[in-house]
């Protein structure tokens, strides 16, 4: 950060980067929401002026497609999807003062005029290009729903933009044999009018701009490799079908996702403003400690703006936030972000998380099981400011919280709370600012530290934040076991002294909250009211206890690995039906009783699936596949090639003449080996243990299963 001086209070705005709405959240996303969210908190208690907003990203083919899928308009699922949204992130404390969505009236307005003003000035050109156009569906393809033949390499079944066997990158229409991923069509060439934001216009402005300690400097240096190989214009521009807002004077043509989507943070705030201003007193709805006189958009937007402003994202986002962006401000007449932090990815166990291994953690089957703040707390330990991947090894995830917040921080408090509750009505004593031990006095020693703790947040240092904090916890339990409340409670004329050290005890237990406070929201909560304290500020170091407190309770219980495995088992590899992807069909060893029942569906959900009995024409061995087989499926009135995981288990020869049951109305999937047209159903574990539906003789192929 650069040394520039600042106003005090500071005034701040933070943005996370906006989920989809297509989806729920998962632990991978809670590394940037948390890691947001304690900045914020920390910021909120040095008295800033600091205002986070979010939003879903509500805009897009995927989106547009997953409603058509459940038979829903987008409009409807992103409001359900908003709505689960919401609810995981305050399960998580994340304290956005607004959250929103991209497809709101506000983002709508700011998306014209930024487009608008960007067209005035001459940064958007039209284009005519040639896209891969599915002729049943009917709609230009995103690159992701085409795969096929890598153009350089040859490799089967690469998606329309990038080979992952060689790292080629190519247009869709560059691949060898393509398929639509919808409907498993041919895709055709087609040509349409596409609108380009001129990126090339800003390429000085943005060389300066990235290098003058905005960014992180493994960002900057990834950035300039788009330098290096020059930049290209942006195709902001999609055609309809598309669920997003209509270019001004463009019938038929929409904001491509990306383009409406940070400005979904500019809309937020706007909603929020807007809000604030309209409320009694201009107070927002959460927050937080500091007071709010109603905020003015341009405040914080305009191209003078004092304000301070962050984005929080993925590194996976850099180039929209790093280079689109900033560019797209510019030439709008906005401001541009003071900085951007990216942060890694979240491997579980040491691993990318994997639906298969039963480690993709949805924020909710959390919830479910564990107490958000043990997260909070581990994630914490483990971030600093730089873009690194962190793991979350459930083992060490155990240990950790188990030792430092319950055997730790918590310890302290049930060591002295109970002496003070009942030998002394809650009284604590008077002069807890004075705690003499081994020379010094610890509550110097303690508020010295905060100086140093806060530059750790400040600097999202948080890892060296919390290793500060505990080494402090480390001192405060030294000096109870050195004290022995418990041993001077023993003796009568010694209630002065258990007073004290109790007294002592949990005023540094006080203290340690007060700086775990971003980190631990919920347990400080309590922890405040159980001291019987307002909420903690942090220059109230120098607040000591001197009243009464409330009685204790538990602030914080270990971590059982039980509901861990619980945890992992409702999110259990459930790979019952003998796919087709080359993958095994289930996950290594879970054994069958491990096996949990998934989520509950309706019985709509449960009727889109056709069912059919179908008879094995054929079966034969997949050249170079592993675990396939290449079945011939006998429906009726038609025969379907089906590619099925179950080679471990059968002889294909074994298989010819059995009836079997198959996902019929499954979308044909093109793999390495050719175009799979559905899914038979087998169960069991895997390896030898693989079992073919079946069904009674009579059953007829083509006849409906119900
Ligand atoms: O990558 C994503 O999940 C996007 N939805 C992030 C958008 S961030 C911002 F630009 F809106
Ligand atoms: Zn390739």
């Amino acid at each position: 950060m650069q040394n520039t001086v600042r106003e005090i209070p500071r005034k701040i705005l933070v943005t996370s980067a906006l989920p989809y709405a297509n989806g729920p959240i998962h632990l991978g996303q809670l590394v940037g929401y948390i890691q947001t969210d304690i900045w914020v908190r920390f910021q909120k208690m040095q008295g800033n002026q600091c205002t986070y907003v979010c939003a879903d990203d509500a805009h897009g083919t995927p989106i547009m497609l997953r409603a058509q899928q459940e038979g829903i308009t987008p409009e409807a699922l992103i409001e359900r999807i908003s709505r689960e949204h919401r609810a995981d992130f305050a399960g998580f404390s994340i304290g956005f003062d607004n959250y929103y969505s991209t497809h709101s009236p506000e983002n709508q307005r700011l998306a014209n005029l930024i487009y608008q003003r960007l067209q005035a000035a001459g940064h958007i050109a039209t284009r005519t290009i040639t896209q891969a156009y599915d002729p049943i569906k009917h709609m230009f393809l995103p690159d992701r729903f085409v795969r096929g033949e890598c153009p350089r390499c040859g490799a089967k079944d690469q998606y329309g933009d990038n080979c992952e066997v060689c790292g080629a990158t190519y247009s869709p229409t560059d691949l060898k044999n393509p398929v639509s991923v919808l409907s498993g069509a041919t895709p055709v060439e087609k040509e349409s009018e596409h609108y380009f934001f001129r990126l090339t216009n800003f390429e000085e402005m943005l060389r300066d701009w990235t290098r003058s300690g905005t960014l992180q400097p493994e960002i900057a240096n990834k950035l300039n490799e788009w330098f290096e190989t020059g930049l290209q214009d942006w195709d902001v521009s999609r055609d309809a079908p598309y669920f997003g807002f209509e270019i001004p004077d463009a019938p038929g043509k929409y904001f491509y996702v990306w383009l409406d989507a940070p400005i979904g943070y500019m809309a937020s705030f706007e909603n929020l403003c807007s809000r604030t201003t309209a409320m009694d007193g201009g107070r927002a709805e959460n927050a937080g400690a500091v007071f709010r006189p109603g905020m003015r958009f341009d405040d914080y937007w305009g191209i003078d703006s004092t304000a301070e402003l962050y984005h929080f994202i993925g590194k996976d986002i850099v180039n929209f936030h790093g280079l689109f962006w900033p560019a797209m401000l510019e030439g709008a007449g906005f401001r541009k972000p003071t900085a951007i932090f990216a942060n890694g990815f979240l491997t579980v166990n040491g691993q990318k998380m994997s639906k298969s291994r039963g480690t993709f953690i949805k924020a909710r089957t959390y919830l479910d099981h564990l107490n958000p703040e043990y997260l909070r707390y581990y994630f914490a330990a483990k971030l600093s400011s730089r873009v690194e991947d962190i793991d979350l090894s459930l083992d060490d995830f155990t240990n950790r919280v188990n030792a430092d917040l319950v055997g730790k921080v918590v310890n302290i408090a049930s060591r002295c709370a109970g002496f003070i509750n009942k030998r002394f009505d809650g009284q604590v004593s008077a002069s807890t600012q004075f705690i003499m031990h081994g020379g010094e006095n610890l509550h110097l020693v303690f508020c010295d530290k905060g100086k140093t703790i806060a530059a750790h947040y400040e600097a999202r240092e948080y890892n060296h934040a919390i290793r500060e904090i505990m080494a402090l916890a480390d001192i405060a339990n030294q000096y109870i076991d050195e004290k022995k409340p418990w041993v001077i409670a023993k003796q009568t004329d010694r209630e002065e002294e258990l007073q004290q050290v109790c007294s002592f005890g949990l005023e540094l237990f006080r203290i340690l909250m007060l700086y775990l406070k971003p980190v631990l929201p919920e347990m400080t909560a309590q922890a405040e009211a159980f001291l019987n304290v307002a909420p903690l500020q942090w220059q109230d170091c120098g607040k000591s206890l001197q009243h009464r407190i409330n009685s204790f309770t538990p602030l914080m219980t270990r971590v059982e690995k039980d509901k861990i495995n619980a945890m992992l088992a409702a999110e259990g590899p459930i790979v019952n039906a003998a796919k087709g992807s080359g993958e095994p069909a289930r996950a290594s060893t879970p054994s069958i009783q491990s096996d949990p029942i998934g989520a509950t569906i309706t019985y709509d959900d449960f009727a889109k699936v056709d069912l059919r009995i179908a008879r094995i024409a054929n079966a034969e061995h997949v050249e170079g596949a592993e675990k396939l087989l290449r079945l011939t499926l006998d429906l009726g009135n038609e025969t379907r090639n089906v590619f099925a995981g179950i080679k471990s288990a059968y002889a294909p020869e074994a298989l010819i003449g059995k009836l079997t049951v198959v996902v019929a109305n499954l979308a044909p999937r093109k793999m390495k080996f050719g175009l799979s047209e559905g899914m038979v159903l087998a169960a069991g574990p895997g390896g030898k243990d693989i079992y073919l539906l079946s069904p009674d003789s009579g059953a007829q192929p083509g006849m409906r299963v119900k």
